[in-house]
C-alpha cells in the first residue's frame, strides 16, 4: 500500500483527465501517473528506450485548479533522457515521464499524439481525441537466464518477469507461444517484448504474443459492417493515431439488396448463410490488406480487432444464422459483447489477436447503435439527446444521463433513392441539392462532384463527365421540401396541379401530378408517388421517435445528432421542414458522420470504453414500435409536412413554412386517405 500523501508533497495536476495527487518530490512523473490510474503509455518499463511516455509541463498560474506550475519544477534533463532525445529527437517541450521526477507543483498535460515513428496520418476518420487504455499491450522486460539450479522453465520466468515489473498478479500464455518462447528469449538475448491482452480485470492476463528485443508499435482495427458499405480504420494502439482507413461495398449485396432479403436468402438456400458468412469475412480481410498496405504495416503487427454492425450483419460475420432476427420476437443469439480470437473467425492477423464485437441493444438495435451511442454519449450529459441514424432501417436513441430509450422504425429504402422514381445512390451526377423559386417555381441545383449551382456559367462543362444522373437522397429531401415551401405540395403532401397553368413544370401524369426538375437525358421529374414515399418514410421516422419521446415524458428534444453517411449530407432544416425530426433549434442539430466507426474506434483504444457501452446497453430500455399501439396515430399524423398535430415554433423562425393548404389526392377524400396510409403503415411493419 502507497503511504498516505505528505502535506510537504507536491501537488501534480494531470490534463486532460484532471486526476491530481500528491506526491514527494523525486518520484517519477510515470510512477505518479500509474498510481492516480492516469493512463501513460510506457513499453520499455521505464528503460527510456521506447519514448512512448512522453509528457508537457503546462507553465502558469492554474486559479481553477490553485496550482502554479513551472518546468523549473521537474528535474533537468538527465543522461538517459539525452541519450533517447539525441537518438530519436524528442519534440520540444516534450519530457520522458519514466526519467523526469517531480520537483515541485506541477501541471502535467499527456498528450495523445506521441510519435515515435513517421506514420502516416489520415483525415478522414474522426479527430477525436480518444484517451487510451487499451486491452493490449506492449510490455518489454529482461529475463533471467535459466539456471540449472532453480528449475523454472523459460515461459515460467519471462511470466515472474513480467509480473515484477509491469504488476500483473495472474498471467497466463497462448498456447501457440509454448512452440515459439525458447527461440524467442535466445534470440532476444533474454530481453522480449510481450504483447498482454488484458480486456477485463476480472479475468486473468495473456501473453498473445512474443518478439526478441524491443518493439516499439502494434496496431488494432476498427471496422463497421454495415448492410451497403463496409468501413475500416487501422490505428496505433501506442498512440491512438488513425493511420490508414479503407471502406468497400458489402458484398453480400449479391445475395439482396435489404437486411430481410439477406435473412430470407438464408431461409431459402441451404448454404446461404455459409456463403454471406465468407463473402463477409472476405471482404473484411481484403480491407485488411488495404489498411495494412497504405500504413506500411504487417498483419502480423495487428493484435487488436473491434467490429459493430447492425444485429443481421452481427450474426453474419460471426457465422450465426440470423433466421431468428427475421421475424418477432427477433431473437438474438448473443446480445452482449462477444469477445474471440481473430483466428476464430478466420482473420488473418497476428496468431494472437483478440477480437472485441460490442453489445446489441436489441433484435433490430445492433452493435453499431450501442457503438454510435458510445461515441455521442447521451447517458453522459443532461440534455436531452435525440439520436437518428437513418438507413433502411432507423434505429433512434433518446436520452439523457437519467435514462436511455431505444427504438427501430421501418423506414425503407427512400431516403436511399430507392423507390423514388428518379431517385440513385449518392454518386457523382446525383442531384444533391435544390432551391426552388417561390414566384416562378423555377429550379436550380447542384450535382455531386461540382460546387456550381445549374443556373451559373460553366455548369454544363463541369457535369459533362457525369451528366445529370438522378437525384440522391439528400436531394430527394431538399426537392420535396422546397416544392412544399413553394407551395407546390400541399401541407398533405398533394402536388398542386391548378399550378399547372402558372408553370410548365407542374404536368398532369394521370390523375396526379409531377414536377419537371431537369429537362434532359435522363428527365428528372419528382412525381406524386414519389412523395407518397418520402411521406411514408418520414412518418415512421418520425412515429418511432414520438414514441420515445413519450416514454421519456418530453415534448422537444434539447439536441439532434444524425449519424450514417446519409445524416452528412442531409441539410438539418429541410429534414425538418419536412417533419423527419422533432422541433428543435438547428443550431443544435447536426451530423456526427460514422459514429459507428468513431465508437468502435473508442472501444479498442479504452478497455474502459468496453464497460462503460456494456454497462449503458444493459440499461438502455427498447421500444418495440410494432406492439405499440400509438404508432399507428402519430404515423397518420406524422404523414402531414411537417406534422398534422405537432408544432415547429423553432423552424417557424427560421424559414417561411407556407399557409396551410389542404388539397385532394387525385380525389380521395380525406377519412379514406388516413384509413390508406394506416394500412401502408400495417405493410411497412
Ligand atoms: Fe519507455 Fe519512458 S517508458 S521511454
Amino acid at each position: 500500500m502507497n503511504a498516505p500523501p505528505n502535506i510537504t508533497d507536491h501537488l501534480v495536476l494531470f490534463m486532460p483527465s484532471g486526476k491530481r495527487g500528491r506526491f514527494a518530490k523525486g518520484t517519477t512523473i510515470l510512477d505518479a501517473a500509474r498510481q492516480l490510474g492516469v493512463y501513460v503509455e510506457s513499453v520499455c518499463g521505464g528503460r527510456a528506450t521506447c519514448g512512448r511516455c512522453q509528457i508537457e509541463v503546462q507553465e502558469g498560474h492554474f486559479a481553477k485548479h490553485k496550482i502554479s506550475s513551472s518546468r523549473d519544477s521537474i528535474s533537468p534533463v538527465g543522461p538517459k533522457e539525452a541519450r533517447y532525445a539525441e537518438k530519436r529527437a524528442l519534440p520540444a517541450g516534450r519530457r520522458l515521464s519514466c526519467s523526469a521526477t517531480i520537483e515541485g507543483d506541477l501541471v502535467v498535460d499527456v498528450p495523445q499524439d506521441a510519435i515515435v515513428n513517421a506514420q502516416v496520418v489520415r483525415k478522414d476518420a474522426d479527430q477525436r481525441v480518444i484517451e487510451r487504455y487499451p486491452a493490449v499491450q506492449l510490455c518489454y522486460v529482461e529475463v533471467d537466464e535459466p539456471d540449472m539450479h532453480k528449475p523454472l522453465g523459460d515461459l515460467d520466468r519471462l511470466k515472474a518477469a513480467l509480473g515484477k515489473d509491469w504488476g500483473f498478479n495472474r498471467l497466463e500464455a497462448d498456447a501457440h507461444l509454448l512452440s515459439q518462447v525458447q527461440g524467442i528469449l535466445r534470440q532476444g538475448e533474454w530481453a522480449v517484448t510481450a504483447a498482454v491482452h488484458h480486456d477485463d480485470e476480472a479475468d486473468a492476463a495473456r501473453i498473445i504474443a512474443l518478439w526478441p528485443g524491443l518493439k516499439n508499435e502494434a496496431y488494432g482495427i476498427a471496422c463497421d459492417i454495415g448492410s451497403t458499405t463496409i468501413a475500416m480504420h487501422m490505428v496505433s494502439l501506442l498512440s491512438g493515431r488513425v493511420v490508414a482507413s479503407a471502406g468497400a461495398s458489402n458484398p453480400q449485396i449479391r445475395f439482396g439488396e435489404d437486411l430481410m432479403s439477406r435473412v430470407s436468402y438464408v431461409m431459402m438456400n441451404p448454404d446461404g448463410r455459409q456463403a454471406m458468412t465468407k463473402a463477409v469475412r472476405q471482404e473484411v480481410s481484403k480491407l485488411v490488406d488495404k489498411v495494412a498496405t497504405e500504413g506500411g504495416v504487417e498483419r502480423t503487427d495487428i493484435l487488436d480487432a473491434v467490429f459493430v454492425g447492425n444485429p443481421i450483419m452481427h450474426h453474419l460475420f460471426l457465422g450465426i444464422d440470423p433466421t431468428e432476427l427475421g421475424g418477432a420476437p427477433f431473437a438474438l443469439a448473443v446480445s452482449g459483447a462477444v469477445k474471440a480470437r481473430a483466428s476464430d473467425l478466420r482473420l488473418n492477423l497476428n496468431p494472437g489477436a483478440r477480437l472485441y464485437m460490442l453489445p446489441c441493444i436489441a433484435g433490430h438495435v445492433g452493435a453499431d447503435a450501442a457503438a454510435v451511442t458510445l461515441s455521442e454519449g447521451p447517458y453522459r450529459q443532461d440534455e436531452m439527446m435525440l439520436i437518428v441514424d437513418v438507413g433502411t432501417n432507423a434505429e433512434i436513441v433518446l436520452g439523457n444521463r437519467e435514462r436511455v430509450v431505444t427504438a427501430s422504425s421501418p423506414t425503407g429504402p427512400a431516403f436511399e433513392g430507392a423507390e423514388i422514381s428518379s431517385g440513385q445512390r449518392a454518386a457523382p451526377g446525383a442531384i444533391e441539392r435544390v432551391r426552388i423559386d417561390r414566384e416562378t417555381l423555377e429550379p436550380r441545383f447542384r450535382v455531386i462532384g461540382s460546387e456550381l449551382w445549374s443556373d451559373e456559367p460553366g455548369f454544363a462543362e463541369a457535369v459533362q463527365a457525369t451528366g445529370v444522373s438522378g437525384i440522391c437522397g439528400s436531394g430527394i429531401i431538399e426537392v420535396i421540401a422546397e416544392m412544399y415551401l413553394s407551395g407546390i405540395v400541399s401541407e398533405d403532401g398533394v402536388i398542386d396541379g391548378a399550378l399547372a397553368e402558372r408553370s410548365p413544370r407542374i404536368f398532369s401524369e394521370g390523375r396526379t401530378f409531377s414536377y419537371l426538375l431537369h429537362e434532359g437525358e435522363p428527365r428528372i421529374t419528382v412525381t406524386q408517388n414519389d412523395v407518397r414515399a418520402i411521406q411514408l418514410a418520414k412518418a415512421a421516422l418520425y412515429a418511432g421517435t414520438k414514441l420515445l419521446m413519450e416514454k421519456q415524458g418530453v415534448t422537444t428534444v434539447d439536441t439532434i445528432r444524425f449519424a450514417g453517411a446519409f445524416g452528412s449530407f442531409i441539410d438539418p432544416t429541410y429534414a425538418m421542414t419536412l417533419g423527419l425530426i422533432p422541433d428543435c433549434e438547428l443550431d443544435k442539430v447536426s451530423a456526427v458522420g460514422n459514429a459507428a466507426g468513431t465508437g468502435a474506434r473508442m472501444a479498442l483504444l479504452n478497455r474502459n470504453h468496453r464497460r462503460e457501452i456494456e454497462e449503458t446497453v444493459r440499461r438502455i430500455e427498447k421500444i418495440e414500435t410494432a406492439l405499440e399501439p400509438k404508432f399507428q396515430e402519430h404515423f397518420v399524423y406524422a404523414m402531414a409536412l411537417p406534422n398534422k398535430v405537432d408544432p415547429y415554433p423553432k423552424l417557424g423562425r427560421q424559414v417561411t413554412l407556407p399557409p396551410r393548404k389542404v388539397l385532394s389526392d387525385g380525389g380521395t377524400e380525406g377519412p379514406r386517405r388516413r384509413s390508406r396510409e394506416e394500412r401502408a403503415a400495417r405493410r411497412r411493419r
